[in-house]
């Protein structure tokens, strides 16, 4: 008995010490959402396992057990449909073909616009195209010559309208002619634009970048040196750019590393931050307000109707003071990833207009004046790359096209042209002009009982749909029928440029109500009560199953959700 003692006092000190670092990594658990893409490594490995397999034609107008009357329906209006756009986009649609093969960036979002089940049939017959000739105001102009009302707002770069950044780019480019593309020292306007910047982000230091991504990475790198910790927290679904530390899990092809992907809007999560000594830096990107914890809605996810989406600011602000209060209680950098929302909510920005400050904001997109940036503005304690005790302890950031004449040229430009009373009105009454404009739109929608809605943070919008089906994905096409160019992630991203007036916002709205009535008219909204999004997906789980043993096609009613990348926003 004796003997046995210090081998029971041992055991019991290891667990007296271990049980805190249990308690810790239980936290850890608890604060990661339930969804696959709130566990990187489960998800890679099912995305792994997920056989490729198409419908059949005898499935494909059918895949949600409707009877064969409405499957003939949708049948003829799909190559009714097809023969349109075989005649009104021929050109685009050539020009799109002949380039892919070259194409990889084509390829990749010419794969990616509808569930794989279905892409094939789509490829072959609904060429839109990827090539455009000319942008007027809020309208583009293809190949064919075919006018559109533009919504995808150019991934966000799009703020005041392609005439705008046209000068932007013409003016910017005057102004830098002499000195020309010069690298390593400076025109004189970066030091001009960085005095702005500072002003507009209330933060004490800027550098300069060539993307969105570029920018992220020297925040979070810069956290890390300071903190001298290892992890970064991001929210369930954020878009940080395509670097590896900001996207674990499916689209990566290491595993995750030093990422915690954590719930957006959640206690645990707090929780989590306010016990962990390893965290460097939390980052935010403010555009997931509308969608917490879900990834930017792309079509080709758009199996089911599950995708929702609705902005509380009040609720967003309360807990972006909460990550304020407990990262500054446990040192951790607060960063704003404002690439997509800065100059788009607000002058000052998302930290303006939720009331929040930041200890880092990284600026893109918009902020070029149509040419490609990143930018970080930070705390000058976090800014400084390099120690002034030891020499050698250096975060090295360096980049050959870092603050490139031209770029800054045209930011320059942006500045001046943001600053004007013209531009400061659009400003006015914003949120109030483009909730009314999609409270507006959904009133129709919902007046005729068709089964689509819209949710929206100001000009930034989303369709979500309120019936379940499996052809929702169909939208994208009668849309683009109608004359609206939608980016490659459909109809799950709608962005306005702020210059829209109210007749234009009209055409729009008209061209939506049109599309609609047709997806309605030809089937594809065609519902029984026993069809519920659950059971899609489980029949569609259940389908891949069959594939992966080996079974040819699933049935109608056995048809999921594939996971696919997280898409660009
Ligand atoms: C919030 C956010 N951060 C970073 C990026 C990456 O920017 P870029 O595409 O310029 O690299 C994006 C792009 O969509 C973004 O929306």
């Amino acid at each position: 008995m004796l003997e046995t003692l210090p081998i029971y006092a041992a055991g019991a000190g290891a667990l007296a010490l271990s049980l805190p670092r249990l308690k810790r990594r239980l936290e850890l658990s608890r604060a990661k959402h339930p969804s696959l893409a709130g566990h990187s490594r489960i998800a890679k490995a099912v995305a792994r396992l997920v056989p490729h397999y198409e419908y059949d034609d005898d499935i494909y107008f059918r895949a949600d057990g409707a009877p064969e009357d409405v499957a003939a329906r949708r049948r003829d209006a799909f190559f009714a449909l097809a023969a349109l756009y075989r005649e009104r986009f021929a050109k685009s649609a050539a020009c799109t073909e002949a380039a892919a093969a070259s194409l990889a960036d084509l390829q990749f979002t010419g794969r990616y616009r509808v569930p794989f089940q279905f892409a094939r049939l789509v490829r072959q017959h609904l060429r839109g195209g990827g090539f455009l000739q000319a942008s007027r105001g809020v309208r583009l102009t293809d190949l064919d010559g075919n006018e559109f009302y533009d919504v995808s707002g150019s991934y966000g770069v799009n703020v005041f309208g392609y005439d705008f950044y046209r000068e932007c780019i013409a003016d910017g480019s005057a102004r830098v002619a002499s000195l020309g593309p010069v690298l390593g020292a400076c025109h004189p306007i970066v030091a001009d634009n960085a005095r702005r910047l500072r002003a507009i982000s209330g933060l004490d230091e800027v550098s300069f970048h060539m993307s969105g991504t570029e920018a992220v990475m020297q925040a979070v790198r810069l956290a890390r040196y300071h903190t001298g910790r290892r992890h970064l927290v991001r929210f369930n679904g954020a878009y940080h750019g395509w670097w590896e530390d900001v996207q674990p899990g499916i689209g990566n092809p290491l595993p995750p590393r030093e990422t915690y992907t954590l719930k957006d809007m959640d206690a645990d999560t707090l929780r989590v931050l306010a016990t962990r000594r390893d965290i460097a830096c939390v980052l935010v990107n403010p555009l997931q307000a509308l969608h917490p914890n879900a990834a930017a809605p792309g079509d080709s996810a758009l199996v089911d109707s599950s995708r929702r989406a609705g902005f509380d600011r009040a609720a967003y602000a309360a807990w972006l003071r909460q990550l304020r209060e407990v990262c500054t209680r446990q040192g951790i950098v607060l960063i704003f990833d404002e690439v997509f929302v800065g100059f788009r909510l607000g002058l000052g920005g998302a930290q303006d207009y939720f009331g929040v400050r930041a200890d880092m904001v990284t600026y893109g997109k918009t902020l070029g004046g149509g040419l490609p940036v990143g930018v970080v503005c930070g705390r000058g304690d976090l800014m400084k790359r390099f120690r002034d005790n030891r020499p050698a302890d250096i975060c090295f950031a360096r980049g050959t096209f870092n603050s490139h004449p031209y770029v800054m040229g045209a930011m320059q430009a942006f500045l001046d042209r943001i600053a004007t009373p013209s531009v400061r009105a659009l400003y006015e009454g914003l949120d109030a002009t483009w909730d009314g404009r999609a409270a507006d739109l959904n009133r129709r929608l919902a007046s005729v009982g068709l089964p689509v809605q819209v949710a929206n943070l100001s000009t930034i919008w989303t369709v979500f749909y309120t019936r379940p089906c499996r052809y929702n994905w169909m939208l994208q096409y009668y849309l683009r029928a109608e004359g609206l160019a939608l980016s490659w992630v459909g109809t799950g991203r709608l962005i306005f440029s702020l210059d829209y007036t109210a007749a234009e916002y009209e055409a729009v709205a008209a061209r939506f109500l049109a599309a609609a009535k047709a997806m309605e008219r030809d089937g594809w909204w065609w519902y029984s009560p026993g069809l519920t999004d659950r059971r899609i997906r489980r029949g569609i789980l259940r389908e891949m199953v069959l594939h992966r043993l080996g079974f040819g096609n699933g049935r109608p009613d056995e048809a999921p959700a594939a996971p696919v990348p997280a898409l660009p926003e």
